[in-house]
């Protein structure tokens, strides 16, 4: 069934998991992310960036999600990831999506908190999650080989901040910026714990990691345990279905059947989701 996922964090919160946020641009990735969390009895959240959803249609994304949840027995959220205005945000309510993200973190701190209390209002209303920002994620979601990327400390969460952006925005879960970074990149990520740990003392909110891909194991499972409930992954999702398709391609060079080639990036991009999940512990939590 497709929800609202305030309850799933609330439960996550308590059961000391995280739940799966997965980006799709296509209908195969969709049906795998989907088909491999309800084979793990997992509750799972399908999202799509602004240019996600700008390419596959908010509406038709929406179609797809809603007739693979009906019948479901997994709650299964769809999301809007970075959305960076109203606008975008009212496109994917009036879809049916039924959470958004509002990422605010490229203005000023009074702007991002009037943009996300006005679009918390209008999610509410329509029933609709709302997650904010505060800090800035650095990064794109993609495969950076040897580029390293240096965080400014400016852009990482100060929790006294986010505990007066929680306060005047009334959201429902908080992306933070703690070291995590958007993409691959040569050096992996040192997640900052005692940053962690001191916004975790001022806001009680659900928390969510961006950046999922290429943070070590052990980091994302203590992350989890201090707090996080949901873990946001793309660039690994990304690769996946590129690889598996070239390696298709190398088997069979002449193949020019979408149905026949496809499946096998869905595979490998159900491989990695199935990875995912086991690690965020959510595992029969559906
Ligand atoms: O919002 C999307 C995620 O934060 C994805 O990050 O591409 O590093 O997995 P990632
Ligand atoms: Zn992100």
């Amino acid at each position: 069934m497709l929800v609202n996922p305030v309850k799933l964090f609330k439960k996550a919160q308590k059961g000391g998991y995280a739940i799966g946020a997965f980006n799709t641009s296509n209908v195969e990735i969709t049906k795998a992310i989907i088909e491999k969390a309800e084979e793990l009895k997992s509750p799972v959240i399908i999202e799509t960036s602004e240019g996600e959803m700008e390419s596959a249609g908010a509406n038709i994304v929406a179609a797809e999600v809603k007739e693979l949840a009906r019948g479901s027995k997994i709650p299964i959220v769809l999301h809007l990831d970075h959305g960076k205005s109203f606008e975008a945000v009212r496109e994917a309510v009036r879809a049916g999506y039924t959470s958004v993200h509002i990422d605010g973190s490229d203005l000023t701190f009074n702007e991002n908190v009037e943009l996300t209390k006005a679009v918390r209002e209008y999610a509410h209303y329509n029933d609709v999650a709302v997650e904010g920002e505060i800090g800035h994620i650095s990064g794109k979601s993609a495969h950076h080989k040897d580029e390293r990327l240096v965080i400014e400390k400016k852009n990482l969460t100060s929790p006294k901040k986010a505990e007066e952006f929680v306060v005047k925005t009334k959201v429902d879960i908080l992306a933070i910026s703690i070291g995590n970074i958007h993409g691959i990149y040569a050096e992996d990520p040192k997640l900052d714990f005692k940053r962690l740990l001191e916004i975790r003392e001022l806001v009680r909110k659900p928390f969510s990691l961006h950046g999922g891909s290429g943070i070590p194991k052990n980091q994302v499972m203590r992350a989890i345990e201090m707090g996080i409930v949901k873990v946001n992954v793309n660039t690994e999702l990304r690769m996946a279905f590129k690889e598996g398709i070239m390696h298709e391609f190398d088997l069979h060079p002449d193949e020019v059947v979408p149905y026949k080639y496809l499946p096998a990036g869905a595979e490998a991009v159900s491989r990695v989701v199935e990875q995912k999940i086991r690690l965020f512990g959510s595992v029969d939590k559906a």
